[in-house]
């Protein structure tokens, strides 16, 4: 069986979103684990932070700019990983906003954005390089979602119909992968402490480390899990919520809104 460090050994992982937070926070850790990284994001600069970072302690990385809303773009990003790193075994779709939306304040153009970085965005870079995938027979796609998908939230609807969407269209691929070697894990954080979350007045409840959620996700893409959510208690209350009556879901909801 391969240990830990086996398991990442000159794996090629592509990470969207790798310029700060969760993705930044997974590319150091997997360097650290010995995967060779493709890390994706705007802001190319702190993308190269990243990866003279990975120079100096003898890992490999290459950064690519690019926005995940451009399917073009991401195919020829994918593209420029395979030729620097060999082919793309994990793909980690992470790169997303969360930005609060009372109905009160709704912008169709806030909507539209959220839905296309957080929606469109990961299906963009899911086609840029499953095909690739299913030819090799091997293969890892991983979405970086939110324990938001499984209920609406007050003040959060683009967000949480953004998650819940990723999570049903991640799922969906899975089945239709069913058999090719290319397996999905779907993750379902709860409120970690990242640039997404700073500054914040809302309650967050069980507000995580980054360092104490990332070796939650690094573990479930190891072991090839299909859906995880974390942590335990806010994932309780969520699923608990799922199986609440509307009429008692929407009162409790109502009550706790987690965004300012
Ligand atoms: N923090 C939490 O509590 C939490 C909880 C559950 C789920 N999540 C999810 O985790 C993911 C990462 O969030 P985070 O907390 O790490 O936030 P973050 O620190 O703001 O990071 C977001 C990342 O996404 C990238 N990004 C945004 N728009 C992009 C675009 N159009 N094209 C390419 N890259 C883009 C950003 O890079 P550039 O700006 O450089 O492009 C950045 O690297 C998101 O999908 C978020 O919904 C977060």
């Amino acid at each position: 069986m391969e240990n830990d460090m086996g398991f990442w050994t000159d794996r090629v992982v592509m990470i969207t979103g790798a310029s700060s937070g969760i993705g930044k926070g997974l590319a150091l850790d997997l360097i650290a684990r010995g995967a060779r990284l493709g890390l994706l994001a705007r802001r190319e600069n702190l993308l190269e932070e990243i990866v003279n970072g990975a120079r100096v302690r003898g890992g490999k990385a290459f950064a690519v700019a690019a926005d995940v809303r451009d399917a073009d773009a991401m195919r020829s990003a994918a593209d420029r990983i395979r030729a620097q790193l060999g082919p793309i075994d994990i793909l980690i779709a992470n790169a997303g906003i969360g930005t609060s939306s009372h109905i009160s304040q709704l912008d169709p153009i806030h909507t539209a954005n959220v839905l296309s970085i957080n929606v469109l965005g990961a299906a963009n870079s899911l086609a840029a390089v499953v095909p690739q995938m299913v030819e090799r027979g091997k293969g890892q796609l991983v979405a970086i979602s939110s324990l938001a998908a499984y209920r609406g939230l007050a003040k959060s609807a683009a967000y949480c119909a953004s998650k819940a969407a990723m999570s049903s269209y991640f799922e969906s691929v899975r089945i239709d992968l069913r058999g090719t070697g290319v397996g999905v894990t779907i993750i379902h954080p709860g409120f970690i402490k990242t640039p997404l979350t700073a500054g914040r007045d809302a309650k967050m409840p069980y507000l995580m480390e980054l360092d104490d959620a990332i070796p939650k996700i690094v573990s479930a893409i190891e072991k090839g899990k299909k859906s995880v959510a974390f942590p335990w208690q806010l994932a309780t209350v969520v699923r608990a919520g799922m199986l609440m009556p509307t009429f008692m879901y929407d009162w409790i909801a109502a009550r706790n809104s987690f965004r300012e």
